[in-house]
C-alpha cells in the first residue's frame, strides 16, 4: 500500500511537489496569522476587559494613551525586541491563557495589580527612547531582529524612529517634553527605573501635580545644589520661551502682552505656594473684567482645533514620506522639514495651555506648522 503509494509519487513528482509547497505555505500562513491575531489588543480585550485605569483596564487605559495613539502597541512593550523577545511573549500568552482558567478572579486581581517592577524593563524603554540604547540591545539580541512584519519594535532604528516621530533621545536630551530635565543625572545618580517618574505611563492616570511634587520634595532635601519651588523657569522651559515669544524652529514671534508688561510666571499661578499649580480660566479676573473668561475660551477652542487637526495631518505626511522612501527617491530635506514642523508642533503641545501663554505666538507656530505639511505632501505630490 504504502509502496504503491510511493511509486505514485514518484510517476507524478512535479504535481507531489506543487501539492507539498502548497500545503506547507498554507499551514505557514494560518500559523502566522494565529500569531498576528492573538498579538491585537483586541485579543487581550477578552480577558482585559475593564474601562478606565488600573487592573483590567490595561486595553482602555492603553486605547487612550499617547502609545496606543502612536500605533506602540502591547507586544511593543510586554514582548522583548527580536524573534526570540516575540516567541517568548507568546509562550507568556499561553501562560495567561492556562491561568484565565485555573486561577480565581481575586488571584487574577492580585497579580494585576502588583506588577513586578522590571515587568517591562528599563533597557526596554530606552531601546525606542535612546540612541546608545537601541545599538546596544540590537548587538546582544541573539537570533534575527525578524522574519515577517509582526509589530513596531523590531524595526525601531534610532536615530532615524525617534526624529521620525518627534522624540527626543532621552540619554542625551535635556529638553524633553518641553521640560528642561536631565535623565542622565537622576537616573544615574538616585537609581531610578522609568516609572518612578513616569508613574502615569499607558495604564495609570498622570497628575502633573503629583509629578512637580515629586521632584520638589527631593530638591527641597538639596537646596544648595537643585532648583527650588520659585524657580519655574529652569524646569519650564517651553512655558517660558511661549512667554517669552522665542522657541520654535525659524518662527520670530513677540513676548505676550501680559509677559511683556513684566506679569511673571507667579503673578498669574498665584496659588503655587498653596501646592494648586494650575490656575483656571476664572483667574483672568483677577486682573480683568469678567468677558476676559470669554477670551481665554476662545484662544483655547481655536488652538485646541488646530493641534488636533495638525496632529491628524502629521500621520499622512509621516506616511507619504515613507511611501516615497520605499520608492528610493531623495526625501531627506522633505524629512528635515516635517521633523522641524513636527518640533514646533510639540513646542506648542508641550506649553499644555493651548495658546493662553502666549496666543499670537501659538497661532503663527501652528500656521508654519501647517505650511510646512502642505509644503511637503505638494512637493511630493508635484515632483514625482
Ligand atoms: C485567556 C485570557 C487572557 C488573554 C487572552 C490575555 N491575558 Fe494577560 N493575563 C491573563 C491572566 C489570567 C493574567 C494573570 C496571571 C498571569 O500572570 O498569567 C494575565 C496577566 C498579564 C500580564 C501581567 C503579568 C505579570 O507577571 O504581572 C500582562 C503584561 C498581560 N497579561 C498582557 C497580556 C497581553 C499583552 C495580551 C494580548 C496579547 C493578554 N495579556 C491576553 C489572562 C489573559
Ligand atoms: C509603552 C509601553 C506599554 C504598552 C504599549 C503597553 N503596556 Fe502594559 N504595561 C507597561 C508597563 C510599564 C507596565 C507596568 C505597570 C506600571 O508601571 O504601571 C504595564 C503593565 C501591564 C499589565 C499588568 C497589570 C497592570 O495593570 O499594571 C498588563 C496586564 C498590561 N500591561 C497589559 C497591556 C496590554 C493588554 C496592552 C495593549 C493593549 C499594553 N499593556 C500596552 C507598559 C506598556
Ligand atoms: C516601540 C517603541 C517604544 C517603546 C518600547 C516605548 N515607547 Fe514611549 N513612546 C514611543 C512613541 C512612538 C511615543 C509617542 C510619540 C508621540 O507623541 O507621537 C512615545 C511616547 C512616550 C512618552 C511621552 C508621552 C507620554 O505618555 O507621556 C513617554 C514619557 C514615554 N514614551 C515613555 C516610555 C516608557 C517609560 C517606556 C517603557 C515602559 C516606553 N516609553 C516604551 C515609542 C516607544
Ligand atoms: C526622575 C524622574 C524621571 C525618570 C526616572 C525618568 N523620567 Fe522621563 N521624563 C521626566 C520628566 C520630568 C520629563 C519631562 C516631561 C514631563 O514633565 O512629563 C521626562 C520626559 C521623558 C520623555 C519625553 C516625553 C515627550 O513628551 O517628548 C520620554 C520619552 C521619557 N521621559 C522616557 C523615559 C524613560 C524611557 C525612562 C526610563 C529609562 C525615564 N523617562 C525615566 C522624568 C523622569
Ligand atoms: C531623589 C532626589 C531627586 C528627585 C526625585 C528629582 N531630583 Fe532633580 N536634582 C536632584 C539633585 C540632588 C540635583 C542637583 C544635582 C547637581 O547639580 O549635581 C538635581 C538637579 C536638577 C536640575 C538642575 C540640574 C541641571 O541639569 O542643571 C533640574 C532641572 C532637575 N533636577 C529637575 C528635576 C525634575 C523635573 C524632577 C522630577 C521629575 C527631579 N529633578 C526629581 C535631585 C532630585
Ligand atoms: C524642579 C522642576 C520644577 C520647578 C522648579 C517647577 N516645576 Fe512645575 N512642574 C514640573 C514638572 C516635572 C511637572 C509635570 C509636567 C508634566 O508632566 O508634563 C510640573 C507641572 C506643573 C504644572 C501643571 C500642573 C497640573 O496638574 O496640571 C504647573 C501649572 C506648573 N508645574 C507650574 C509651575 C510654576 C508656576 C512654577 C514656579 C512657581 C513651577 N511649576 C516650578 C517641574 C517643576
Ligand atoms: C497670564 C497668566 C499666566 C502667566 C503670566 C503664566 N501662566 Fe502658566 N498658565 C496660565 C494658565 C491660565 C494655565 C492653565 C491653562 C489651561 O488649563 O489651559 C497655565 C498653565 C501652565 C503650566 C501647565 C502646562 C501643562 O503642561 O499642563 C505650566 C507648567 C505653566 N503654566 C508655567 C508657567 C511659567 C513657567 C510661567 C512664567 C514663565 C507662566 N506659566 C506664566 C497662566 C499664566
Ligand atoms: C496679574 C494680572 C493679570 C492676569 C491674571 C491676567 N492678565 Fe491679561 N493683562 C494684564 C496686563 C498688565 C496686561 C497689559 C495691559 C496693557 O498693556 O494694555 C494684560 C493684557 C491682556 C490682553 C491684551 C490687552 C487687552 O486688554 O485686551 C489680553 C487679551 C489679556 N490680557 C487676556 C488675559 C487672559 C485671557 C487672562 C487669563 C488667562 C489674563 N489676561 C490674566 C494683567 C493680567
Amino acid at each position: 500500500m504504502l509502496l504503491r503509494f510511493i511509486d505514485w509519487c514518484k510517476r507524478h513528482i512535479i504535481l507531489v511537489t506543487v501539492l507539498a509547497v502548497i500545503l506547507v505555505a498554507a499551514f505557514g500562513f494560518v500559523n502566522i496569522q494565529i500569531l498576528h491575531m492573538t498579538s491585537e489588543p483586541e485579543f487581550c480585550h477578552l480577558c482585559h476587559p475593564a474601562k478606565g485605569f488600573g487592573a483590567l483596564a490595561e486595553v482602555d487605559s492603553w486605547e487612550h494613551s499617547a502609545h496606543g495613539d502612536a500605533g506602540v502597541s502591547c507586544l511593543d512593550c510586554h514582548g522583548r525586541p527580536g524573534v526570540v523577545g516575540y516567541m517568548k511573549a507568546k509562550m507568556g500568552g499561553l501562560k495567561d491563557t492556562y491561568m484565565q482558567l485555573t486561577i480565581s478572579k481575586e488571584e487574577k486581581l492580585e497579580i494585576l495589580n502588583n506588577p513586578p517592577e522590571d515587568l517591562v524593563p528599563a533597557w526596554h524603554c530606552m531601546f525606542c527612547h535612546s540612541d546608545e540604547g537601541n545599538k546596544e540591545v540590537r548587538e546582544a539580541t541573539a537570533g534575527p531582529m525578524k522574519l515577517v512584519k509582526m509589530r513596531m519594535l523590531d524595526d525601531v532604528v534610532n536615530p532615524e524612529f525617534r526624529m521620525r516621530k518627534g522624540l527626543p533621545d532621552i540619554m542625551t536630551d535635556t529638553f524633553v517634553g518641553g521640560t528642561y530635565f536631565d535623565h542622565e543625572l537622576h537616573m544615574e545618580g538616585f537609581d531610578f527605573v522609568c516609572r518612578d517618574c513616569h508613574f502615569g505611563v499607558v495604564h495609570n492616570p498622570a497628575t502633573k501635580t503629583d509629578r512637580m511634587n515629586f521632584c520638589l520634595a527631593c530638591h527641597a532635601e538639596n537646596e544648595d545644589s537643585a532648583p527650588q519651588m520659585s524657580d519655574c523657569d529652569t524646569c519650564h522651559q517651553a512655558q517660558f520661551s511661549m512667554n517669552e515669544g522665542t522657541g520654535a524652529k525659524g518662527v520670530e514671534g513677540d513676548a505676550s502682552l501680559m509677559f511683556g508688561a513684566d506679569i511673571g510666571c507667579e503673578d498669574c499661578h498665584t496659588a503655587v505656594s498653596s501646592g494648586i499649580f494650575r490656575p483656571t480660566k476664572e483667574s483672568c479676573v483677577d486682573c480683568h473684567d469678567e468677558d476676559y473668561i470669554g477670551i481665554f475660551e476662545e484662544w483655547a477652542g481655536d488652538t485646541k482645533a488646530k493641534i488636533a487637526e495638525l496632529r491628524e495631518m502629521r500621520v499622512n505626511v509621516e506616511a507619504a514620506l515613507n511611501d516615497a522612501d520605499r520608492t528610493k527617491r531623495d526625501t531627506t530635506e522633505l524629512w528635515q522639514r516635517y521633523e522641524k514642523a513636527l518640533y514646533n508642533l510639540n513646542f506648542v503641545e508641550d506649553d499644555g495651555t493651548k495658546g493662553v501663554h502666549n496666543n499670537d505666538y501659538a497661532i503663527s507656530v501652528l500656521d508654519s506648522v501647517k505650511e510646512d505639511f502642505k509644503g511637503v505632501m505638494a512637493t511630493l505630490d508635484s515632483q514625482w
